[in-house]
């Protein structure tokens, strides 16, 4: 249980928002095992205020549960706009990102960029938290590189902004996915602020889980790859007990892939939907015995109903 502002949310296992994963059926699919909240994707401010049908698809709330849609971009004014369309699509909270470490997306001076702005940083944090009535919180690294890690000043200057609560990614942008997140590091960003600190980076099972929280002693976790082909790692974290070993483990399974491709198809129609379904099945299929067999089988095929009964006969 933990509070972000007005909203209660039952867990502090949050899902990590990750382009090109977090789509309206990944969280759907994630949300029957109750993470505290499920984020979108990264969507391009400026592409959210011209409303294409495209975006509008990418911010389709979860159903009947707590949905953050986390916005990107540089200009303070652009970004509010797109805080409230969020809202107005029923959006329950936004999410600023200050972490993406992207070329393309650094070069526009967002993402983890905005880092290194602290001025135009506290503009966007005023600017958007102002602007909309739900709350608004804050996704960034440790810093621009080791030897600028302001993280705990940027939690600082959002929590003065009206910004909710603040999840750290523990590595710097300069770092982009090596080495290992710094859990420790996450502490000062806790203790610079009285908002809700989320701990963030490589947290995989509850060994990871517990070593984070003591490390930061963070209020909770995001997770992110960790939840790639197992969305029931959110479910296993609270309860303590491995999904693999629950009673009907092996038939769940198979209907939760089934029930993924079928959103899937749904969303994106046959097309798209079975090519951006291929990287789930290879998450879903990884370490099971002739996955690789499976997967140049099912890279190979464009046929819904071939598909699914590749699906119930490997799973
Ligand atoms: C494929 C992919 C896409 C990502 N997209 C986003 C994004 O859109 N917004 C964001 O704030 N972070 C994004 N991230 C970063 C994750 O949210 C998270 O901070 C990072 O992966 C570390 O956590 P993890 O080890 O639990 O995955 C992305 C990461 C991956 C692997």
């Amino acid at each position: 249980m933990m509070k972000i502002d007005n909203l209660n949310i039952m867990s502090n296992f949050l899902l990590a928002p990750m382009s090109g994963v977090t789509d309206y059926p990944y969280r759907e699919i994630v949300k029957r095992f109750k993470p505290g909240l499920v984020f979108s994707e990264m969507i391009a401010s400026r592409a959210l205020i011209s409303q294409n049908l495209k975006t509008m698809k990418m911010i389709k709330k979860t159903d009947n549960y707590i949905s953050a849609i986390q916005i990107a971009g540089c200009e303070p004014d652009v970004m509010s706009d797109a805080a409230k369309i969020c809202e107005d699509s029923g959006a329950d909270l936004i999410d600023i990102n200050m972490g993406c470490p992207v070329k393309k997306v650094v070069n526009g001076y967002a993402g983890s960029a905005l880092m290194k702005n602290e001025l135009l940083a506290t503009k966007i944090l005023e600017s958007v938290s102002s602007s909309v009535r739900i709350p608004v919180t804050l996704k960034m690294r440790k810093g621009w590189d080791d030897n600028n890690l302001n993280a705990p000043r940027i939690a600082k200057i959002a929590e003065e902004s009206g910004i909710k609560m603040i999840t750290v990614h523990g590595r710097t942008r300069c770092q982009m996915y090596r080495g290992k997140s710094d859990w420790k590091f996450i502490k000062n960003v806790k203790n610079s602020v009285n908002i809700p600190v989320l701990v963030n980076g490589d947290i995989n099972n509850d060994n990871d889980l517990d070593l984070a929280i003591n490390q930061s002693n963070a209020d909770g976790v995001m997770i992110g790859r960790g939840s790639y082909g197992k969305p029931w790692i959110f479910e296993e974290l609270r309860s303590k007990q491995k999904f693999d070993e629950k009673k009907n483990s092996s038939k769940l399974k198979k209907e939760i892939i089934l029930n993924h491709f079928e959103l899937s198809l749904q969303h994106y129609g046959l097309d798209v939907g079975i090519k951006s379904f291929r990287k789930h099945l290879g998450w879903y299929s990884k370490s099971i015995k002739n996955s690789n067999e499976f997967r140049s089988k099912i890279n190979q095929c464009t046929d819904k109903t071939k598909l699914k009964c590749f699906i119930n006969d490997f799973f």
